[in-house]
C-alpha cells in the first residue's frame, strides 16, 4: 500500500514537471531542459578569464553543471544559478545542501534578476530567448562582462570567438 502512495505521489510530481515544461515551451517559448555534454562544458570553461571575486551566473542552470564544473576548481568565485521550474530547482537545492556547496540557487524567471553585478554569464537556451537576453544583457551588465552561449547566438552581438565541440558551437562574447 505504501508503494503505491508513494508511486502515486512521483507519478503526480512527474506530470506537473512534464505540464509545466509544455506550457513553458508552447506558450513562453523558454528553451526546454536539457543538459549541456561534459565534454562542452570542459571547452566551454577552459576558455573563459575567472578571477577571484568573480560573479558568474548560469542563467537557466537546471542542474546547474557548468557552475558545479567551476566550483570543482576551487576558485573564490561566487557561483549563481537562475532556474523557472519549481522541481528540478528544489532537487539541486537539495543536491547542493548534501554536497555543502557555495553556489546560490534562485528559482525564478532571469528577466526578473538584475545582471549588474555578473562578471561571467553561461547560458544554452534557444534563439529566441537569446535575442530578448540580447537588450538586457546591453542594458544591465558592466563593461566586460562575459558571456558565453553554447549553441545559440546572440542576434546582432558579434563574438570575441567561436569554438567547436562535439558538433556544436560556443559563442563568447564582452559586453
Ligand atoms: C537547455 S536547459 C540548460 C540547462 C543547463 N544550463 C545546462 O546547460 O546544462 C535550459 C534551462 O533553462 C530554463 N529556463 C528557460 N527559460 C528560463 C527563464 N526565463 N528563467 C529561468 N529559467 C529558464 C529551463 O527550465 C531549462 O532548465
Amino acid at each position: 500500500m505504501l508503494i503505491l502512495y508513494l508511486l502515486t505521489i512521483f507519478l503526480i510530481i512527474y506530470a506537473i514537471f512534464f505540464i509545466k515544461q509544455f506550457y513553458n515551451i508552447v506558450f513562453k517559448g523558454y528553451a526546454p531542459l536539457i543538459s549541456t555534454k561534459k565534454k562542452i562544458l570542459n571547452k566551454a570553461i577552459s576558455n573563459i578569464k575567472i578571477n577571484d571575486g568573480n560573479v558568474i551566473y548560469e542563467l537557466g542552470c537546471g542542474k546547474a553543471d557548468f557552475l558545479k564544473l567551476i566550483e570543482t576548481k576551487n576558485l573564490k568565485v561566487k557561483l549563481i544559478g537562475v532556474e523557472n521550474l519549481l522541481i528540478p530547482s528544489v532537487l539541486l537545492k537539495l543536491q547542493l545542501f548534501f554536497k555543502h556547496s557555495k553556489i546560490k540557487v534562485i528559482q525564478d524567471d532571469f528577466f526578473k534578476i538584475n545582471l549588474e553585478e555578473a562578471d561571467i554569464i553561461y547560458c544554452f537556451l534557444n534563439n529566441e530567448t537569446m535575442k530578448k537576453l540580447g537588450k538586457k544583457f546591453l542594458n544591465e551588465c558592466k563593461k566586460e562582462t562575459q558571456i558565453i552561449s553554447h549553441k545559440f547566438p546572440i542576434l546582432d552581438f558579434k563574438p570575441e570567438k567561436v569554438l567547436r565541440e562535439y558538433g556544436s558551437k560556443i559563442y563568447y562574447y564582452k559586453i
